[in-house]
């Protein structure tokens, strides 16, 4: 049966009736389990890219389901002329088994003034360092032979790095080569230009990677569904037609190699072949949209830094035993779609989305701004931060700023149009922190709450519930019904029914509490009420 298909008879037959003896009268966290059948499902966009392209086309999705060409053929990414390409360009393989011992180099700019006018001069080095490993050690057989702040005049220097702090890297190399068997070398910098690196190259004779190439063998690693595959083969084009440019300015000082037209031709078919699959998916996402707005389910979108907790938290809200929170960075790439309960029965979906990480350029994240784009579109959005990291602050606003440039795009560039859902602010891993620290600590409104430990979690479902019923235009209604009678039936049907217990005036009568939204009381009095 196709997966669309039956997550769609699920979604229809929700809310489930229960006895009454087992509706929870009032609300126990721990009594929230969900909503059967779709709890589990991995990736609903994944399953609607292979199901087909909506309810008219039910007669051929089990055809398309087993392995459609048209849609499910990823052959093209697997080609050897483009990896060969690309590996020029970034570094890397598609062999991620085979171990390396990796040279951490974090450059700064010394001077404070100077900092100020650098992407991320509010995060300190010692931090861009630990999260420079962090990125190393996402990667399975990776190991940090040794990380090191590097301190410099400026980051725009075509050798990066003046002739006397060359010498000393360079004996540290050696040293490390004899030592620990150096492979290769990181420097940590969104993008090091082709002259850098070739430089570099020549000087350590090792391999050189900057931040964008690492995070892209991340992201390969990671990147397990099709949707997910192709944003990532989609992001590694503009790093190497960038390196390919650079390469040519440096061909006239016969330095280095540009791109033959062969080369060019290869990437420019891969972007074509790219861009077209990329605008089926987001087409199916904007049929998925509508359908699930047919279906009426709340969105509650969760965003935030990569590693804060998004995977952890939704685990613990929808009791999902499948989800697996990692320790690494950029463990989820895909949109997944998981049901959970609020405390007055409302079903709702929660929405993991991929990390936000600060030093990147831009374009890397362009090609998962669609995945994103849906949580614009949610009804609420949770951003969960780390309180217990050392950059809470700057990744803070590295999120709240991106978000409110995702919103600009969704709005097609209008500002005036270009508006959020409501956000809820989530300090993560307070088990973690001894105290609140004094940044964090004015903001009365935020939840501090512990995915792992499950603590704080009653009153920010609590609050989630609020602005869901607020934000989807929902109430919650006492309605007096005749027992066992067709009404009872239809609303446990279509509303939510926190509770129901008997009329003390006519026992043939019942008190529903349910939440429920205009159209669907509309829909009620014009079945029953006529
Ligand atoms: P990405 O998908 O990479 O963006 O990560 P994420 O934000 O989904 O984080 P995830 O839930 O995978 O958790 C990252 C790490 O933080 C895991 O090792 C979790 O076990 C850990 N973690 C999450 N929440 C808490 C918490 O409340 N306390 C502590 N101590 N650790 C936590």
């Amino acid at each position: 049966m196709s997966s669309l298909r039956a997550w769609m008879r699920l979604a229809r037959s929700l809310p489930l009736p229960r006895t009454m003896a087992a509706m929870p009268c009032r609300f126990k966290y721990t009594q929230h389990q969900g909503v059967k059948g779709i709890r589990n499902r991995k990736s609903f966009y994944e399953a609607q890219m292979q199901a087909g392209q909506g309810d008219e086309e039910e007669g051929d999705m089990e055809q398309k389901e087993q392995g459609s060409p048209e849609l499910t053929d990823m052959r093209f990414l697997d080609d050897r002329a483009y990896d060969e390409v690309a590996g020029g360009a970034m570094r890397i393989t598609r062999d991620t088994a085979s171990s390396q011992q990796v040279l951490i180099l974090q450059p700064y700019v010394k001077w404070a003034a100077k900092r100020q006018n650098s992407p991320n001069s509010d995060v300190r080095p010692e931090d861009q360092l630990a999260e420079a490993s962090a990125l190393v050690h996402s990667l399975p057989n990776w190991q940090v032979a040794k990380a090191l702040k590097v301190p410099l005049e400026s980051l725009e220097k075509k050798t990066l790095f003046g002739s006397g702090k060359l010498m000393e890297l360079k004996a540290l190399v050696a040293d490390l080569r004899q030592e620990r068997h150096l492979t290769c070398l990181f420097v940590s910098k969104g993008t090091l230009s082709f002259a850098q690196k070739r430089f570099l190259e020549a000087e350590f004779r090792l391999p050189v990677m900057d931040r964008y190439s690492v995070v892209i063998q991340i992201l390969r690693l990671h990147a397990t569904s099709a949707e997910a595959r192709l944003q990532v083969a989609m992001a590694e084009l503009p790093y190497i037609w960038a390196q390919a440019k650079d390469a040519s300015v440096t061909q006239t000082r016969r330095q280095g190699y540009a791109l033959t037209d062969l080369q060019k031709e290869i990437l420019r078919t891969r972007e074509r072949k790219l861009r077209a699959e990329l605008d089926r998916v987001r087409r199916q996402r904007q049929l998925l949209r509508q359908k699930r707005k047919q279906q009426n389910y709340p969105i509650v979108a969760v965003v935030g830094y990569t590693n804060a907790g998004k995977t952890s938290l939704i685990k613990a809200l929808t009791v999902e035993d499948a989800l697996q929170p990692r320790n690494q960075l950029f463990a989820t790439l895909d949109v997944t779609a998981h049901a959970g309960c609020l405390p007055c029965n409302l079903e709702v979906i929660y929405m993991d989305t991929v990390g936000f990480m600060s030093d990147l350029p831009t374009g890397l994240f362009e090609c998962f701004v669609a995945t994103l784009e849906d949580a614009m579109l949610a009804d609420v959005i949770v951003h969960v931060q780390d309180l217990s990291h050392p950059c809470h602050a700057a990744q803070r606003s590295h999120v709240e700023a991106t978000l409110r440039s995702l919103a600009f795009n969704v709005a097609g560039g209008d500002s005036t149009a270009s508006q959020l859902p409501p956000i809820i602010d989530v300090y993560n891993k307070c088990d973690l922190v001894s105290s609140i620290p004094e940044a964090a600590s004015d903001a009365a409104a935020v939840h501090r709450i512990s995915a792992r430990s499950q603590t704080g979690l009653e009153h920010l479902l609590e609050d989630i519930e609020q602005q869901i019923l607020t934000s989807t235009g929902r109430r919650k209604l006492q309605m007096r019904v005749p027992n066992g009678g067709p009404e009872m039936a239809w609303l446990y049907k279509n509303a939510a029914v926190v509770e129901t217990i008997a009329d003390e005036e006519n026992p043939e009568r019942l008190m529903m509490h349910v939440v429920i939204s205009q159209r669907t009381l509309d829909q009620f009095k014009r079945e029953f009420l006529r």
